[in-house]
C-alpha cells in the first residue's frame, strides 16, 4: 500500500479501487461478473460503444423512485402535524422534456427560473397549474406567458415585480397567486450556516420590509397571496438552517396571518446528495421528519396552524441518477515538489475526452468527484489520480483526487457518478466541444433523451457560411 502525500486528508487509500459506494453510485450501477460496470443492465462499454463519449448516463428509475421518495416522505410527515406538503422540482438542476414527464408522473410540480425552461415544462406537456416561476429578474415577457399559461404561482423577488405581475393578472383577466421570496439572512452551505440580519446577496426582499411589501401585494385584487419564500443555499447536509429561516419567516408569517389568509411556507431546496464516499447525506425520509418537526415547533410557539409546507429540490432528486462517461486519452505522471524541489510525489493525470464543458462544478466551485474504471476492474495497486479534461485551460478538472488501479490505461473508460445535477443544465461548448447526449437506461435498455451536438450543430448559429468571402 502506498498513500500518497498529495492525496487531500479527507480521501482515504481504498481497500478496492473498483468498488461502486452505494451512497455515491445511482441504484442500478453495478459490475457485471465480468468485472465490467453496468447501469440499469446496461454495460459501459456497450454505452459507449452506440453513443460515443463522453456521455450523461441516466438511471431512469433512480431519478423516479427518488422524485417519488420525496413526496410520499414529505407528504407523509406534513400529515402527520396536521397539514400538507407541495413538491417542486426545481428545473434549474436537469430539465428535458422526458425528466420533466418523469417528475409529473412522480406527483411533483416543477419550478422554472426563466422563459426557456417554462418552454421546457409545456412542451411536456405541464398543465400551468403545476408550475412555478422564480427569478430575481423576471423579464415583462416571461412574467407575461406565465400569467398567459395559467401557471401556479409566481416568486415575487422584489418590489418592482408586484406591479409588473399584476399588470399582467389584469390584461390576462386572471387572479395570479404569487409568493414572496425573504431574504431571511440565513445561508447554509454544506455543515455550516450563516445567520445575519441580510444576506449581501441579490435574492429576496429582507424580512424587515415583508409586511409592507405583503400588503402592496393585497392592495392588487389581481394578485393573491399565498405565503413566503426563502431558499437558504445548496449541497446542504444539516437542517440547522432551515430551522433558523423557518423560525424568521414564521413570526412574520404569524404577523401576516391578521391581515388575511397565508396558506403556504415555502422553504426552498438545497438538501445535500454524496458526490464521494465520505459525504454523508441525510435520507429524504429523515429530512421530511425534520422539517415537519420544525414547522410544527414554530407554528405551535406563536399559536398558528402549520401551513402547506411547500419544498423544491433539484439535486438530491436528479444529481446521482447520473453517470458520467468518459475515454481515457492520454497520462502522465506529473512529478510534484516541495518548495525546495527536495521531496516530491506523483500525481497520476489522466485526460479524458471531455472536462469543464460538460461538468464546470469542479472548475467553478472546486467542487469534488470520485471515479471508477468502467470497463473492467482490476487488481493493480490504488494510484492517487487527477482527472483532467481536454480544455484549454489548467483549470480544467473533472475529479480533483481519487484512487484507481494504477494500470488505467488510454482506452479505457471512466464514470465519474453523481453529475445528473448541475453538470448537462450549466454545459457550454467551450473550445466548441459539442454537449454530451443524455442516455437514459432502464431495464437493460438504453435510449437518447437529449441529442448530443454534432459539428453541423456547432456551426449551424454562425453566419459566416451564408456571408461573401470579402
Ligand atoms: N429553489 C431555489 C429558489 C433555488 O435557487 C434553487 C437552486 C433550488 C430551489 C434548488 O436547489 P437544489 O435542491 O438543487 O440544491 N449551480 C450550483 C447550484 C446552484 C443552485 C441554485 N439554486 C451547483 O452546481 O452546485
Amino acid at each position: 500500500m502506498s498513500v500518497n502525500s498529495l492525496a487531500p486528508s479527507w480521501l482515504s487509500y481504498p481497500d478496492d479501487a473498483n468498488d461502486l459506494a452505494s451512497t455515491v453510485w445511482s441504484t442500478n450501477a453495478t459490475r457485471s461478473a465480468a468485472g465490467e460496470l453496468t447501469i440499469a443492465g446496461v454495460p459501459a462499454s456497450e454505452i459507449a460503444a452506440t453513443f460515443g463519449t463522453p456521455v450523461y448516463v441516466l438511471d431512469e428509475d433512480d431519478a423516479r423512485s427518488r422524485a417519488i421518495a420525496i413526496r410520499e416522505s414529505f407528504d407523509a410527515a406534513l400529515a402527520s402535524v396536521g397539514s400538507s406538503a407541495k413538491v417542486y422540482y426545481a428545473g434549474k438542476a436537469f430539465l428535458s422534456i422526458q425528466v420533466a414527464r418523469w417528475m409529473l408522473d412522480a406527483g411533483l410540480n416543477i419550478d422554472v427560473c426563466s422563459g426557456g425552461e417554462l418552454a421546457v415544462a409545456l412542451a411536456a406537456g405541464a398543465p400551468g397549474a403545476r408550475l412555478g416561476l422564480h427569478g430575481n429578474n423576471k423579464s415583462q415577457a416571461e412574467i407575461d406567458r406565465a400569467v398567459s399559461i395559467g401557471i401556479g404561482a409566481i416568486v415575487i423577488d422584489s418590489v418592482i415585480e408586484i406591479e409588473r405581475v399584476a399588470d399582467a393578472a389584469s390584461r390576462f383577466d386572471r387572479v395570479q397567486p404569487v409568493r414572496l421570496r425573504i431574504n431571511s439572512g440565513v445561508h447554509a452551505h454544506t455543515h455550516e450556516f450563516l445567520a445575519t440580519a441580510r444576506e449581501d446577496q441579490k435574492f429576496g426582499t429582507p424580512l424587515s420590509e415583508a409586511a409592507d411589501v405583503v400588503r402592496r401585494i393585497r392592495s392588487h385584487a389581481s394578485l393573491e397571496f399565498l405565503g413566503l419564500h426563502s431558499h437558504i443555499g445548496s449541497q446542504i447536509f444539516e437542517s440547522e438552517g432551515f430551522a433558523e429561516a423557518a423560525r424568521r419567516l414564521f413570526a412574520v408569517h404569524a404577523e401576516l396571518l391578521a391581515d388575511g389568509p397565508v396558506p403556504e411556507l415555502n422553504l426552498g431546496g438545497g438538501f445535500g446528495i454524496a458526490y464521494t464516499s465520505v459525504d454523508d447525506a441525510l435520507p429524504v425520509d429523515e429530512i421530511a421528519t425534520r422539517f415537519a418537526e420544525i414547522v410544527s415547533t414554530g407554528a405551535a410557539a406563536l399559536g398558528i396552524p402549520v401551513p402547506i409546507i411547500a419544498i423544491e429540490p433539484g439535486r438530491a432528486i436528479i444529481g446521482p441518477s447520473t453517470t458520467t462517461l468518459y475515454t481515457v486519452g492520454t497520462i502522465k505522471d506529473v512529478l510534484v515538489t516541495d518548495g525546495e524541489g527536495e521531496t516530491g510525489a506523483i500525481r497520476k493525470y489522466v485526460s479524458v475526452d471531455g472536462g469543464m464543458s460538460d461538468n464546470v462544478r469542479p472548475s467553478l466551485y472546486g467542487a469534488d468527484y470520485s471515479v471508477r474504471i468502467a470497463n473492467r476492474t482490476s487488481t493493480a495497486e490504488p494510484a492517487l489520480v487527477r482527472i483532467a479534461g481536454k480544455h484549454c485551460e489548467s483549470g480544467d478538472i473533472v475529479v480533483h483526487a481519487d484512487y484507481l488501479p494504477g494500470d488505467i490505461t488510454p482506452g479505457d473508460l471512466v464514470g465519474i457518478p453523481a453529475t445528473g445535477a448541475y453538470c448537462w443544465s450549466m454545459a457550454s461548448n467551450y473550445n466548441y466541444l459539442g454537449r454530451p447526449p443524455v442516455v437514459a437506461v432502464r431495464n437493460g435498455e438504453a435510449r437518447v433523451i437529449v441529442r448530443g451536438e454534432t459539428e453541423a450543430d456547432l456551426l449551424r448559429r454562425d453566419t459566416g457560411l451564408e456571408t461573401e468571402t470579402p
